[in-house]
C-alpha cells in the first residue's frame, strides 16, 4: 500500500489548487506562472485589473483552469466571497500564497496614523483575511496543505528608514511561525518567505514618506533593486523548494539568508548592518 504523504510536494502541481494574491506583478505574478507551469489550477487576485489579467492569458498557454478576481486583501468580506467562489469551482485548495503587499519608506515620525492602517490593512491583514478565507476548507479536505506567507529582509531586522513595514513583515513572520505550530497536526506546512532585494515594482507602488524629494529618493531605489538584479522568477523557484522542504522561515536572496544570521547569531552585529542599510533609502 503506497505510503499516504506528509506534506505538499511542489514538482508537480497537476489537479492541485493554488490560490496566489497580488498575482498582478512581480514575486506573484512569477509563482502563478511557475504554479501553472507545474500543472496547477489556479485562482488569483489583485488589485491591478490590468496586471491580473496579462499573468492569467500568460499562464492559460500552460492548459490549467485559472479564475481571477479582483480582490483587495485589506477587506475581509470580499476575501471570504473569493474562497467561497474557489471552492465552489474547484472543491478544495492545496496552496495558499498570500503575497499581496505594499512598501512604504520612512520612519516612525514621518509616518501618518492613515498610513500605519493601510499598511497594516493590506501587509498583515492581507494574511490573516487569507489565512481565515481559506484554512477550514484546507484542513476539512484532510489532505496536505501549504501556506505561503509573504514577510521580508525587514521582517527579520528592523530598519529604521522601513518602521511601519517592518512592524507588518515583522508581524506576519511571528503569525507564520505560531501557525506553522498549529497546523502541523492537520499536515498543513507554513512558510514565512524573506526575498531580499528582488526588482519587481514594489520600488515604484511604495509610499515615500520624510524629508527629500521623494521621486529622486523613489529613483535612487529602483536603481539600487535594479542594480542588484534578483529576478521575481528566481524568487518563485525558490520558495516552491522551499515548500517542498517545509521550511518554516526561508530566506531566499544572500543578503536574506545573511540577515537571518546576523539577527539570530550577532544582534548587535545586526542592529549595526541595519543602520547602514537605512542610510541607502534616506
Ligand atoms: N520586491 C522585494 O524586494 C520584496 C522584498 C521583501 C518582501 N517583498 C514582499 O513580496 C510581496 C510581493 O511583492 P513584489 O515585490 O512582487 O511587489 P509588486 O508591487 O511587484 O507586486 C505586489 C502585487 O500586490 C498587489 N496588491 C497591492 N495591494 C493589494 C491589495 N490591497 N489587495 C490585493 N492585491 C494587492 C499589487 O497590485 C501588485 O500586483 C509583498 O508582500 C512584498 O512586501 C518584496
Amino acid at each position: 500500500m503506497p505510503r499516504k504523504s506528509t506534506r505538499l510536494r511542489t514538482a508537480d502541481l497537476t489537479d492541485r489548487v493554488a490560490v496566489i494574491t497580488g498575482a498582478g506583478s512581480g514575486i506573484g505574478r512569477e509563482l502563478a506562472l511557475l504554479c501553472a507551469r507545474r500543472g496547477a489550477n489556479l485562482a488569483l487576485c489583485d488589485i491591478n485589473d490590468i496586471g491580473l489579467a496579462d499573468t492569467a492569458a500568460t499562464a492559460h498557454s500552460f492548459g490549467g483552469r485559472i479564475v481571477t478576481r479582483r480582490v483587495d486583501v485589506a477587506d475581509s468580506e470580499a476575501m471570504s466571497r473569493f474562497a467561497q467562489e474557489t471552492v465552489d469551482l474547484y472543491g478544495a485548495v492545496d496552496l495558499l500564497i498570500n503575497n499581496a503587499g505594499v512598501g512604504l519608506v520612512g520612519g516612525f515620525l514621518d509616518t501618518s496614523v492613515k498610513d500605519w492602517d493601510w499598511l497594516v490593512g493590506i501587509n498583515l491583514m492581507g494574511v490573516v483575511h487569507g489565512c481565515n478565507a481559506f484554512l477550514p476548507t484546507m484542513i476539512d479536505a484532510g489532505r496536505p496543505g501549504h501556506v505561503v506567507n509573504l514577510s521580508s529582509a525587514a521582517g527579520l531586522l528592523a530598519n529604521p528608514q522601513l518602521t511601519a513595514y517592518s512592524a507588518t513583515k515583522f508581524a506576519v513572520l511571528g503569525l507564520s511561525e505560531a501557525l506553522s505550530m498549529e497546523l502541523a497536526p492537520h499536515r498543513i506546512g507554513v512558510t514565512a518567505v524573506c526575498p531580499g532585494v528582488i526588482n519587481t515594482a514594489i520600488t515604484q507602488n511604495s509610499a515615500i514618506r520624510g524629508d527629500g524629494d521623494a521621486e529622486q529618493r523613489r529613483n535612487r531605489l529602483m536603481s539600487t533593486y535594479q542594480k542588484r538584479g534578483y529576478p521575481p522568477e528566481r524568487v518563485a523557484h525558490n520558495i516552491l523548494r522551499a515548500v517542498d522542504r517545509n521550511q518554516s522561515v526561508a530566506p531566499i536572496a544572500p543578503e536574506a539568508h545573511l540577515m537571518y544570521l546576523l539577527s539570530r547569531a550577532a544582534p548587535p552585529l545586526a542592529h549595526w548592518a541595519a543602520t547602514r542599510l537605512a542610510e541607502l533609502t534616506k
